[in-house]
């Protein structure tokens, strides 16, 4: 089956960038969220990007223009029962996600695949939960989508090698490098940089230096594009928090602990570039 029709449902800073990126590459994509003035947000984040493409002469203007006119976006599930596969980006909850396949599934033919863009959450465990386990499969996207070159495809215990090979195919149609990974917390390179930022939030509150120093000199001193404070704000400070609880939880290793600082920013709704304030303060 190629793959020509997508679904993604949830129209956040990573839903609205695989779609984007899906029509760029030619596919019909249905976009779905819980409330429309959630669509209408991410319409808007989509178009302005595409637009910062056709700026930079990245792509031209018809093709931002065709890439428009291939998305489609509903509030109802219902609008994804002709598309060959389903990428669930909704906020990162186990039972949310739980709740929202099984939503999927009961809409989609059923030779779709589904996957999801979990950062964090066991694919095997999210897969046990639907009737047809060999169909899904973890595809986890980078933020902002449209310019990070990588997809980890993660394979639940159950999911096929066809469904992986079809993934793989779209991966690459999509202009991105997919690398396999077996399902494990945090996958490979959240295991590897989210515990990286955390710390820089222990160094922040030790005041061993101020947010713009450490980010300087990760940026300076290890050549990152930008610095973890930096980088947790434009991941959205919720989610690195939500990965670390995964972490401390399944791996049951105190190293994993999320700074009480993390803790404290998003409980006061602090949660980066999104709200308008985390570490930094955004127009
Ligand atoms: N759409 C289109 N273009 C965009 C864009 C978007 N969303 N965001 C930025 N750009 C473009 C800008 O127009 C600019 O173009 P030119 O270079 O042609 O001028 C370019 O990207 C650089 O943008 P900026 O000057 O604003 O900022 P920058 O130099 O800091 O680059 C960046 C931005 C590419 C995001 C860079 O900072 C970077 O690579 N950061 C690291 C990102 C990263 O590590 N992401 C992974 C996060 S972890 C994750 O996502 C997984 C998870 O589950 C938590």
């Amino acid at each position: 089956m190629a793959i020509e029709t997508v679904g993604i449902v949830g129209a956040g800073t990573m839903g609205n960038g695989i779609a984007q990126v899906a029509a760029v590459s030619g596919l019909k994509v249905v976009m779905i969220d819980l409330a429309e003035a959630s669509l209408v947000k991410g319409m808007a984040t989509l178009t302005s990007s595409l637009e910062r493409l056709v700026a930079k002469e990245k792509i031209d203007a018809a093709t931002r223009d065709a890439a428009l006119a291939r998305i489609e976006t509903s509030t109802d599930y219902q609008h994804l029962a002709n598309v060959d596969l389903v990428i669930e980006a909704a906020t990162e909850s186990t039972e949310l996600k739980v709740c929202i396949l099984k939503q999927i599934e009961a809409s989609v033919r059923a030779d779709a695949i589904i996957a999801s863009n979990t950062s964090s959450i066991s694919i095997t465990a999210l897969a046990s939960t639907l009737s047809d386990a060999s169909r899904f499969v973890g595809m986890h996207f980078f933020n902002p989508v449209p310019l990070m070159p990588l997809v980890e495809i993660i394979r639940g215990l159950q999911t096929s090698d066809v469904t992986v090979q079809e993934i793989r195919e779209l991966t690459s149609r999509f202009g991105k490098s997919p690398i396999c990974v077996k399902n494990a917390p945090g996958f490979v390179v959240n295991r590897i940089l989210v515990p990286m930022i955390n710390e820089a939030f222990f160094v922040l509150t030790e005041g061993v230096a101020t947010a713009e120093e450490i980010d300087a000199g990760m940026r300076l001193g290890a050549n990152h594009p930008i610095g973890p404070l930096a980088l947790a704000d434009l991941v959205g400070l919720d989610v690195c928090l939500s990965v670390l609880d995964v972490f401390a939880k399944d791996f049951g290793d105190p190293k994993y602990r999320a700074c009480p600082l993390l803790r404290e920013l998003v409980a006061a709704g602090r949660l980066g570039r999104k709200s308008g304030q985390g570490v930094y303060r955004y127009e």
